[in-house]
């Protein structure tokens, strides 16, 4: 690999995450609950025809200091009877627009600690989405767990429930780093963990890892790194700490003095991607892992790789997101729409009305057509106009005049050896995955020149 800090260092300009085209911040909310009814009808004629759920779970007993998510504590247990009753509401509402011969292929749980609640609510909502929508022969049931809460019953538990992936956050493995996020440490060893997962049938296991902490080093990294691949999960995340004091004001807390620069951070990104692709790890994207034998490894080899907010995901299984509780986003084809975030705000919506709306987007047939390009070379590394242009209903030249195409302006990525033409199709390199933004940007005609909003590439 000749990826470099330099290397790094020369692509790392402020561009768009594309975690989403058009991004969150270009939500509007003059888009209602008025305006989603519309849109879920409209959905049922759209694409995928398969059904996403996502189900927010926002409560954790302990609010790591760290966190970027939308957490809030315990208040009381009739707090939480009252937010699942929401969340079931919101179900019927949504349900009853809904095509009934449409299949479910994906739930996610995340949060917030779903494994933190009482796992009777968990079931009755699974019961609940099984009232009102088919389910696909396999689909996949994940939810994101704290490893802190979590006990082998549990993990039984959830697998008679019929979850069969699991993500769990470790973050770091040295209790002086957990201490100083504020995090508690796992209730059993890892090794009892995952060896239990195991033998409830969990595929796609994925552990999470986060550089940037307080008293982190480069070498204290790369041990972790060494942990978590001696555990053997399907999956592995490294995420590069994100400071976002106005979401969760406790990073405040932490001391900055005691955290990597971003120089060190760099050298830790790299350190990871070295010691995980070495170790039989696939790269995908540049901080997503995965064993060759995983669906995301093997989606990714066949160009089928997406992606969707809760993360990568395959082709065969993604469908139109519909979520459900605080904060979650519905990814419809031609329609975003995400509830308020704040936990009473939503649970007086639901009460009222049964939908909770905050803000929303609906997307333009160009803007459509540029997300799947952008998705395209962002999660595959690769652009065929004519493969993509079926699905969007469209020619191959109408999406070259849609995104601004001109070969010319990938020149330098071409002549630095991260870009690739061969008959008309761009394939991005291994090295080209690390500023595949950069290169993905060039074909966002909508893009202002004032980029001074946007994060650096890495
Ligand atoms: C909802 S949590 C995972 C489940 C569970 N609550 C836990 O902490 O184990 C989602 C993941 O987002 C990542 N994350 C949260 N805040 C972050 C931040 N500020 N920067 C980078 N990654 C972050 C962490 O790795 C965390 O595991
Ligand atoms: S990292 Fe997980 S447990 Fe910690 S506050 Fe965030 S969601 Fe809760």
């Amino acid at each position: 690999m000749k990826v470099t800090p330099e290397f790094l260092n020369k692509y790392n300009k402020a561009v768009p995450r594309y975690t989403s085209y058009p991004p969150a911040t270009s939500f509007s909310p003059c888009f209602t609950s008025k305006d989603f009814i519309p849109a879920l009808i409209a959905s049922n004629d759209e694409h995928p025809e398969n059904i996403s759920i996502y189900v927010h779970i926002p409560f954790c007993p302990q609010l790591c200091h760290f966190c970027g998510c939308n957490t809030t504590t315990f208040e009381s247990a009739a707090k939480i009877r009252r937010y699942i009753d929401c969340v079931l509401k919101e179900i019927d509402t949504v349900a009853e627009h809904i095509d009934k011969s449409r299949k479910v292929t994906q739930i996610h749980w995340g949060g917030g600690t779903p494994n933190s609640i009482n796992f009777d609510y968990i079931e009755e909502i699974i019961e609940k989405i099984k009232l009102h929508f088919q389910w696909s022969d396999n689909p996949e049931i994940a939810i994101e767990c704290s490893p802190a809460y979590l006990s082998m019953e549990d993990i039984d538990r959830l697998a008679a429930i019929g979850f069969n992936r699991v993500s769990m956050g470790i973050q770091d493995f040295n209790p002086e780093v957990l201490k100083a996020i504020n995090r508690r440490g796992p209730k059993f060893p890892i090794e009892q963990v995952m060896e239990r997962l195991r033998k409830n049938n969990f595929k796609g296991i994925n552990l999470d890892l986060v550089y940037g902490l307080p008293l982190q080093t480069l070498e204290s990294f790369k041990q972790n790194i060494e942990k978590v691949i001696a555990l053997s999960p399907d999956r592995i995340v490294t995420f590069s700490y994100a400071q976002v004091p106005w979401v969760n004001s406790n990073q405040k807390k932490m001391d900055e003095t005691r955290m990597a620069g971003p120089e060190e951070k760099l050298q830790m990104l790299l350190a990871g991607y070295e010691i995980m692709t070495h170790s039989g790890y696939e790269a995908i994207g540049m901080d997503h892992f995965a064993k060759p034998t995983d669906d995301l490894a093997i989606a990714k080899h066949s160009r089928k790789l997406h992606r969707n907010f809760q993360g990568y995901c395959t082709r065969e299984t993604t469908g139109q997101v519909y979520a459900f509780g605080t904060s979650g986003i519905s990814q419809l084809w031609g329609t975003y729409a995400q509830n308020l975030k704040n936990l009473h705000q939503y649970i007086d919506a639901i009460e009222a009305t049964g939908l909770a709306i905050d803000r929303g987007y609906s997307l333009t047939k160009e803007e459509i057509v540029i997300r799947e390009v952008i998705n395209e070379l962002m999660c595959n590394g690769y652009l065929n106009f004519e493969d993509i242009a079926k699905p969007l209903q469209c020619t191959a030249n109408e999406i070259i005049s849609i995104t601004n195409y001109n070969p010319a302006k990938l020149e330098p990525f071409i002549e630095d050896g991260l870009v690739k033409i061969v008959n008309n199709n761009i394939h991005v390199s291994e090295d080209g995955m690390f500023v595949v933004r950069n290169i993905a940007m060039l074909f966002d005609p909508n893009l202002t020149s004032n980029t001074s909003q946007f994060s650096k590439a890495v």
